[in-house]
């Protein structure tokens, strides 16, 4: 639901409370009077600065800039019973939290909601940042908002363009319908300042706005929420570009509609995420980078070997800003590398339990978030995975990556030749792929390195025999960990898919 209509629904429910966190206080305080215009209710507004008015101003309420004596004057106002009586109205109160905790202004501010509570009438606490003090909490309903709507963005949009046409800089616009919406969708989440001067950052180079500017719109985005710097944006890539993984193909393309609202499969619910594990060096990683373009979502990779600080304690605090950032970039792809390395299952002693915390945090956001982004996840080692985390339903599938099969690594050989331009006609791919049974698609690609190594220091051009001759000189990961490949197979058997 929109902001908007949702503070309307809380202001007709009769909330005595709503906490408004909002980013851009005079763009809140235009849709509260929109509600208050609309619905006929009165307003009222505080600051500290200025003290207690009516909305028209009919001038301040006299000595109401203490937040005691204006909590009196509320009181006074909505108890009266005379000839006027009071009319339900809203009480606007501007970084009102900062003052709660101090033990008169509390009791009164209770008195106050006693005496609303099943009037319409509403005190709507406005600030950028939320806090509330416990007894409270269950009073209060919280919103956030100030962000722009789709409709606002695609206006300032606009708004870009037609300024720079007034500086005389000729600006650009090259979108078609489908990528403005892509555009606004990736703008969304941010102020309107912050899109004015994200949108000025994507021209101001070029002179155009064009689908390329995507790119500089997320890295903005992260500059602007992930000031701990846990979450890092990485480019997509295609799903062309990687070998195998064809059951995961096959499940993405029946969910990937489900991210677009314009169609029909924007009523299923969303899934929720996906882990990869299994072989190291068989393109897990990579394909998290091809989930996140089959999906459209930018992706964002958690690095949780940064999370754990020096200080105890901290490191949950970082996971849990870090997850409300992924919330305000959302939708997005999360991409939470090595899994096992942050949330290993053994290390519970050692650490004093930190780990298992961490664990914690992770799980009940996984399960509560209510955002649309993607969880995307890969572990090389199952036996350090928390059981907790392969629990049905957490992943909405987990898949084993085993080593490429031989028509896998036919493809691997004709992906990594076109990557360097090489013409797979060129070169005897079927015999390629028979002499490297038991190598990972990382092996694979090193030996069409190191043969074109070898080729240009000999100033020949490559062929065949370069590259037979470097898988002859490797030793695949998979022999010398036969035994730990072996088990990892048996261990996936039932409780995983292939991918
Ligand atoms: N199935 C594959 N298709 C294409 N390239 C692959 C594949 N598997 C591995 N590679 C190559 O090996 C590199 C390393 O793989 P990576 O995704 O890091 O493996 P993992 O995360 O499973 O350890 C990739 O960047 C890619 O160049
Ligand atoms: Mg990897």
């Amino acid at each position: 639901m929109r902001v908007d209509e949702e503070l309307r629904l809380l202001i007709k429910s009769r909330n005595p409370v709503v906490f408004f966190e909002s980013i851009d206080e005079l763009h809140s305080l235009e849709q509260l009077t929109e509600i208050t215009t609309d619905s006929g209710l009165g307003q009222f507004r505080w600051s500290l600065t200025d003290g207690l008015s009516k909305i028209p101003a009919e001038g301040t309420y006299y000595q109401t800039k203490d937040p005691n004596r204006m909590l009196e004057m509320v009181l006074g106002l909505v108890s009266y019973q005379g000839a006027k009586k009071f009319q339900p109205a809203i009480f606007i109160l501007r970084d009102f939290h900062k003052y709660l905790d101090n033990a008169l202004t509390l009791r009164l501010f209770k008195d106050v909601i006693n005496k609303i509570r099943n009037t319409q009438t509403t005190l709507v606490i406005l600030s950028a940042e939320y806090k509330i003090p416990k007894e409270l909490e269950s009073e209060t309903a919280h919103l956030t908002g100030g962000y722009p709507t789709a409709k606002e963005i695609e206006g300032l949009i606009i708004d870009t363009i037609g300024e720079s046409w007034q500086s005389k800089t000729e600006i650009k616009m090259s979108l078609t319908r489908d990528e403005t919406t892509h555009v606004v969708a990736a703008l969304q989440g941010l102020s309107i300042q912050q899109v004015r001067s994200v949108l000025n950052q994507c021209v101001i180079s070029d002179n155009i706005l064009n689908i390329s500017d995507l790119k500089i719109i997320e890295s903005c985005k992260k500059k602007i929420f992930d000031k701990e710097g846990l979450l890092e944006f990485y480019l997509t890539e295609d799903m062309n570009s990687i070998a195998g993984f064809d059951n995961l193909k096959r499940w993405l393309a029946e969910r990937k509609d489900c991210f677009h609202p314009t169609t029909a499969a924007a009523a299923l619910p969303a899934p929720k995420g996906v882990l990869l594990m299994g072989i190291q060096g068989c393109g897990k990683s990579l394909a998290i980078k091809a989930i996140a373009r089959e999906l459209g979502l930018p992706l964002y990779r958690l690095d949780l070997s940064r999370l754990y600080s020096k200080y105890i304690g901290e490191s949950e605090e970082n996971l849990r800003k870090a997850l409300m950032t992924v919330q305000k970039l959302s939708p997005c792809c999360l991409w939470v590398d090595e899994i096992e390395k942050g949330f290993a299952s053994s290390d519970g002693d050692i650490d004093g339990g930190v780990s298992q915390r961490i664990l914690g945090t992770f799980l009940t956001w996984m399960q509560e978030h209510n955002t649309t982004s993607f969880i995307a996840a890969t572990a090389n080692n199952v036996y350090r995975l928390p059981p907790e985390l392969l629990r049905k339903g957490r992943f909405d599938e987990i898949f084993f990556v085993d080593l490429p099969d031989a028509r896998s690594r036919e493809a691997l050989f004709k992906i990594h030749f076109q990557k360097r331009n090489l013409k797979p006609d060129g070169f005897d791919i079927p015999l390629l792929a028979a002499a490297t049974h038991d190598f990972s698609g990382a092996e694979i690609e090193q030996t069409v390195i190191s043969a074109l190594y070898r080729a240009s220091g000999g100033k020949e051009p490559l062929n065949t025999g370069h590259i037979l001759e470097q898988i002859r000189e490797t030793k695949p990961l998979s022999i010398l960990k036969s035994e730990e490949i072996t088990s990892l197979r048996t261990w996936a058997k039932d409780r995983t898919r292939l991918a």
